[in-house]
């Protein structure tokens, strides 16, 4: 099978306090941004790779990438992630299958990939992800409501696979009714369409706050 990949790199970053996009931040000498382009550079699956960017930030983004092969678009992006996804997705060309994955995840792997490649050819909508090792529990107002059971919850990471077709369908659904959303998945599942779950890793973890720059660190270390 064959995909195209679009990854969200337009965010500010608010969380990781460092005043600049953490996507630009360097992990040992590379930027975050860079490493994840690189692991579907290296897939040969993937045939194109859709960037979201700041505005402010298309020059350094085209000069980075000025070199790669498999880039095909570096769009600008929105407001809210899922609008900074939907520039590039309109832009996406003759594609089956679309990828949508984190700037911000730099570690994903090749098993990780090859699980979601054979789940969506199969399904057509899949996501990955890993069993929460603390107890989840459903709060408001600082009083418990509800215990999760812990076999039945996963913490759903990116990539997510879908057909094109798909993840346009419920692109244009969710624009339509205005939902707000966290992930693409739960989009889809607006549309009706039963979303395939696979395992991802620990260590696909995302930038997000300043902590998880030391596991970046550890995480590179193991490899
Ligand atoms: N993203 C994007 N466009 C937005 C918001 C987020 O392309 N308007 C991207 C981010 O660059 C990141 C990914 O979506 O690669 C996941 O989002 P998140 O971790 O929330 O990153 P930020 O929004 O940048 O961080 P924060 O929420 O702390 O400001
Ligand atoms: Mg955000």
């Amino acid at each position: 099978m064959k995909y195209t990949v679009i990854i969200p790199a337009a965010g500010l970053g608010s969380r990781m306090g460092l005043g600049f996009n953490k996507v630009l931040l360097e992990i040992d000498g590379e930027p975050v941004i860079k490493r994840t382009v690189r692991q579907f550079e290296e897939d040969p699956d993937c045939e194109a790779i859709h960037l979201a960017v700041r505005s402010e930030e298309t020059d350094i983004m085209n000069k980075m990438f000025e070199n790669s092969r498999k880039i095909a678009g570096i769009h600008i992006g929105g407001a809210e992630r899922q609008d900074s996804i939907y520039n590039a997705l309109i832009n996406v060309k003759n594609a089956e299958y679309v990828f949508v994955h984190d700037g911000a995840r730099p570690f994903v792997t090749t098993d990780v990939l090859k699980r979601l490649k054979d789940k969506v050819t199969e399904t057509g909508a899949v996501i990955c992800g890993v069993k929460t090792k603390d107890t989840l529990k459903r709060v408001n107002d600082g009083k418990v409501k509800e215990t999760l059971v812990r076999d039945e919850v996963v913490a759903v990471h990116t990539p997510q696979g879908f057909k094109y077709s798909i993840l346009r369908q419920a692109y244009e659904h969710s624009k339509a009714n205005k939902l707000e959303v966290t992930d693409d998945s739960m989009m889809v599942e607006a549309i009706g369409k039963e979303v395939y779950l696979v395992d991802s890793t620990y260590d696909n973890i995302k930038i997000t706050t300043s902590e998880d720059l030391q596991l970046a660190h550890m995480i590179l270390k193991g490899k």
